[in-house]
């Protein structure tokens, strides 16, 4: 493999969690770590604060200053790491779906007092779907959370997902003594502090019999951590490594982010086990992460929000091969060469021009409307990555021109919006509304500004009451047909044409699903 030593030193991943749940504070200590940054509080400042969810401007205004850290890429033990960040947000879930595709592994975050929330399902929901390899760390045990047991089954239940605990902890909350490290025997003293861990604080315990366990924790916790091991041991056994690469047993860690404690335990496995860029398939044929020639794809846009610069941001994933400064690439669905004077790497906070890329990397590119997400550039050969999928928006609108003099800016405006990923749109067959659909609420917000101060359109939506789009396949393409024509108050097409069904409610959708045997209800829809 001609570029082997590039591939295997690199970890391309993202931490996933619902909000509050410590995603950030996870992230600077892991960029602490690795020397990416001197300071706590960087990466904290990007954050969208709270109190701006009902602002988009300032929503916009700061994801447009966390585009400098939407991957950040730091050195640690000799490893490259990509790690790409995902919005909070939950107005902003595609953009964190997408961004799935373009990873090889995730570390997923829950709190210990909440437990599994909303958004942990949706995102595993997608992990599960491209079977990504999963860590999980439990985070705040420095509060009363649930009981450790309870806990994990709640989340095994949920999620669907095999544990493996790695540490096993010792109470939490005010209680909270530590964790024990199960795979190398030693005990992690809990002290409260926003530094890096100390050796100090940590006790190789061969025999967990020995007195110096009681010593440490007193007798009562000494028993208790006895009794858990040996059942946990009973249960569990060995981490089976394949296992957790191909997505079903996620190792587990407790720990508390904030006081940089059980983090560097993380680190450590996560260096020895997660996996380095894989192969990919596509629509012709499974390519190898380890060919000579480039490949990639588009699987985020970042749009400038200053009108007089309509400039946007591409974000590719190297899969293959290596990527170039300069150098003309193919772009497969214009058919046509295009090459980059001023591609961009993110080491954590600053943007730097790059010259080359490899499998993992993510390199930023201008783009003044050529791409749209799922593009993919190669040195020449014609094929689009499989899996990057379309979900079905939740909130639709009709859109409505209120000016008919600008109706094709407000048609190009929408047509480049949606290639962006900001909205999906879709066309009503028969009637022709315009229909757009989104994750968020906050997206019809971020559509009708940007339509006027970009494109001079002005709109306003129109409140439909669907509440789901279901991508329509069928080997009998006349009963397609007919289902279509018979329900066309309730079927559109995408972008790309795709036959789409509006669903009102759950109710009608399982009835038309039943209905229609010959008919196929897909919830996702690929890109290309
Ligand atoms: P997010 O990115 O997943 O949304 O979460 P974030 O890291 O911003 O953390 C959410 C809140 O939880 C923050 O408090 C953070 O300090 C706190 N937190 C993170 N890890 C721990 C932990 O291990 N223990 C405890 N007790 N709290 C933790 P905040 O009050 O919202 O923000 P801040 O004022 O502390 O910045």
């Amino acid at each position: 493999m001609k570029f082997e030593k590039e591939i295997n030193r690199r970890k391309t991943f993202a931490i996933i969690s619902h909000p509050d749940a410590g995603k950030t504070t996870l992230t600077e200590k892991l960029l602490l770590f690795g020397g990416a940054i001197q300071t706590a509080g960087a990466v904290k400042s990007n954050k969208i604060k709270k109190h701006a969810t009902s602002d988009f401007m300032e929503i916009e205004r700061q994801r447009g200053i966390s585009v400098a850290t939407s991957v950040m890429t730091f050195e640690y033990e000799g490893f490259l790491i990509n790690l790409l960040d995902t919005p909070g947000h939950k107005d902003f879930a595609e953009d964190t779906y997408r961004t799935l595709t373009a990873v090889d592994s995730v570390i997923l975050v829950i709190d210990s007092v909440n437990g599994v929330e909303d958004q942990t399902r949706r995102l595993m929901e997608v992990c599960r779907m491209r079977d990504t390899p999963v860590i999980v760390f439990v985070n705040k045990m420095d509060r009363d959370g649930k009981n450790r047991f309870d806990l994990l089954e709640e989340v095994e239940n949920e999620l669907q997902l095999s544990l493996h605990p790695m540490t096993w902890p010792i109470n939490s909350g005010k209680d909270f003594k530590g964790v024990y490290n199960l795979d190398n025997k030693s005990l992690r003293l809990f002290a409260a502090s926003t530094k890096g861990e100390d050796e100090e604080d940590t006790v190789a315990i061969e025999d967990l019999n020995d007195a110096v366990l009681d010593a440490k924790v007193g007798d009562r916790d000494a028993n208790q951590l006895r009794e858990d091991v040996e059942l946990i041991d009973g249960v569990y056994g060995e981490l089976n490594k394949a296992d957790y690469l191909s997505g079903k047993v996620a190792p587990v860690f407790f720990g508390s982010a904030v006081n940089n404690f059980g983090v560097q335990e993380m680190l450590d496995t996560f260096i020895k086990i997660a996996p380095v860029p894989r192969s990919r398939e596509t629509t012709k044929r499974t390519l190898s992460v380890g060919e000579d020639k480039f490949s990639g794809f588009i699987f985020k846009i970042h749009a400038n929000l200053d009108p007089k610069h309509r400039d946007r941001i591409a974000f590719l994933r190297v899969c293959s091969g290596k990527f170039e400064r300069n150098k003309y690439f193919h772009h497969v669905r214009l058919d046509k060469d295009v090459r980059f004077s001023n591609p961009y790497s993110f080491l954590a906070r600053s943007k730097e021009v790059v010259e080359d890329a490899f499998p993992g990397d993510v390199v930023g590119l201008f783009d003044t409307g050529n791409f749209k997400i799922g593009d993919t550039l190669t040195e020449g050969e014609d094929f689009y990555f499989t899996g990057i999928p379309t979900f079905s928006p939740e909130i639709f609108k009709e859109l409505v021109n209120k000016d008919p003099m600008k109706t094709k800016q407000l048609e190009k405006g929408i047509s480049q919006l949606t290639d962006e990923g900001v909205a999906q749109l879709f066309t009503q067959f028969g009637g022709n509304k315009k229909i757009i659909g989104c994750v968020g609420d906050l997206q019809f917000e971020v559509i009708q500004y940007r339509l006027l101060h970009e494109y001079s359109a002005a709109c306003e939506f129109r409140t439909l009451p669907f509440y789901k789009a279901c991508w329509l396949t069928s080997n009998d393409q006349k009963k397609l047909e007919d289902f279509l024509r018979f329900k066309q108050q309730n079927s559109a097409a995408d972008k790309d044409g795709n036959p789409v069904y509006l669903a009102q409610s759950e109710w009608f959708l399982n009835t038309e699903i039943s209905n229609n045997p010959d008919i196929q209800f897909h919830f996702t829809n690929e890109v290309q």
